[in-house]
């Protein structure tokens, strides 16, 4: 089944008399029982932390998104690798963290995992089948993002993996970028696939919500128990929105992601640009890898400006009047940022200008391309 059919039907309730077409929430932290027999028994929900019917339909659509076993849901997208991580190791590990993750995930990997006594090597993204020779004895996590965040590195997934494996190292991706639509990850051999699913799968800028899809259900479990041990639960109001997010998202990701491609396109043309960081673009140095894995882009990308002074990129990202200012994207809304303050790169590509992020709603790309258009002339 394709993803449209399969994303209308999946996780609903079955039609009776009279069923509502989406499942109910249900608000609780008590659930009540009829006798005290029941309260401990291993086959019922006991307490609201564990869930409801909507938030067993929605990790259903997660599992049939990713083709997984498990699905965890985690309250955003941070704790998405966050938990992932941490119900991989234990005191005294190690794991390698792509150079080009999201920066809060690095952080949590610099402080929090280090005062746990984990250590972290960051490693090249385009690392490849070399990253064997970062494998220690104590080696049990490979962080992957691909493509990168802000820089848009393609990794080579199934070498990683195919090492990754034979060493016994478990690895996990942040798929936010592709939200599994155009990147199947767990195909390519990764065990662990986490999503920021505040992007597209809320769509409106208005939820924070995270999903942790798992190959297998032992995975699955130590994931379930960390986030149990931790405390984290999710409200049935945000598990239905984005739920209710999975119906749309076929033809507002292709929305976007299509308006992505023809800013790119377009921006590669212009004498202000140095370069457009699109994977789908052929002058993408990884463009090769990202046509063999991936079966399509996404509403992001960056451009790396001519050398400009910070002032002159300020002015133009205020000069844009359709893209509003402010981090994420997936939203219906059109988003822009400038990345330098928090650029940190040891490994990869280094930029000569400054680089600036696009992020492509649902408004028309003819008026997204006329207000960048009209935005350029600022640097001037
Ligand atoms: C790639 C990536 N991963 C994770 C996150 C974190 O998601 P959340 O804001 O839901 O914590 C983001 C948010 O921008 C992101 O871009």
């Amino acid at each position: 089944m394709k993803k449209e059919t399969l994303f209308t039907h999946i996780g609903r309730p079955k039609a009776g008399l009279g069923t509502p077409v989406s499942t109910s929430i249900t608000r609780a932290s008590t659930l009540l029982f009829e006798r005290a027999e029941d309260l401990y028994r291993k086959d019922v929900r006991g307490y609201g932390r564990h869930g409801s019917q909507v938030h067993d339909h929605l990790k259903e659509a997660f599992i049939a998104l990713e083709g997984g076993e498990h699905c965890a849901l985690v309250p955003s997208g941070l704790a998405s690798c966050t938990i992932a991580i941490m119900a991989c190791v234990e005191a005294g590990d190690h794991i390698l963290l792509t150079d080009s993750a999201y920066g809060p995930t690095y952080s949590f990997c610099q402080t929090f995992l280090k005062k746990m006594g984990v250590e972290t090597t960051i490693y090249d993204p385009r690392i490849g089948a070399d990253i064997e020779a970062l494998i220690q004895d104590n080696t049990k996590v490979i962080l992957l993002e691909s493509p990168g965040s802000l820089t848009f590195e393609i990794q080579d997934l199934p070498a990683i993996c195919k090492i990754a494996k034979a060493r016994g190292v478990t690895t996990i991706i942040d798929n936010t970028w592709s939200a599994g639509i155009t990147l199947s990850p767990l195909a390519l051999g990764v065990d662990i696939s986490a999503h920021a699913a505040t992007k597209y799968f809320g769509g409106h800028s208005d939820i924070l919500f995270g999903a942790i899809i798992s190959k297998n259900k032992t995975l699955g479990n130590s994931i379930d128990k960390t986030a149990k041990a931790i405390g984290l639960a999710t409200s049935p109001d945000d598990a239905y929105q984005i739920l209710r997010g999975f119906r749309t998202i076929m033809p507002r990701f292709s929305q976007s992601e299509a308006s992505a491609l023809q800013l790119a396109t377009w921006l590669e043309s212009r004498d202000e640009v140095a370069q457009v960081l699109h994977p789908a673009l052929a002058s993408h140095p990884d463009h090769a890898i990202w046509k063999r894995d991936f079966t399509g882009g996404a509403c992001i990308f960056a451009i790396v400006l001519k050398p400009v002074s910070a002032s002159q990129v300020l002015a133009f990202i205020n000069a844009l009047n359709i893209f509003g200012i402010g981090y994420s994207y997936g939203g219906f809304e059109s988003l822009c940022i400038h990345c330098d303050p928090q650029l940190r790169r040891d490994h990869g590509d280094k930029f000569d200008g400054p680089l600036v992020r696009f992020a492509c709603g649902l408004e028309h790309a003819d008026d997204l391309q006329a207000d960048i258009e009209q935005a350029l002339r600022a640097l001037k």
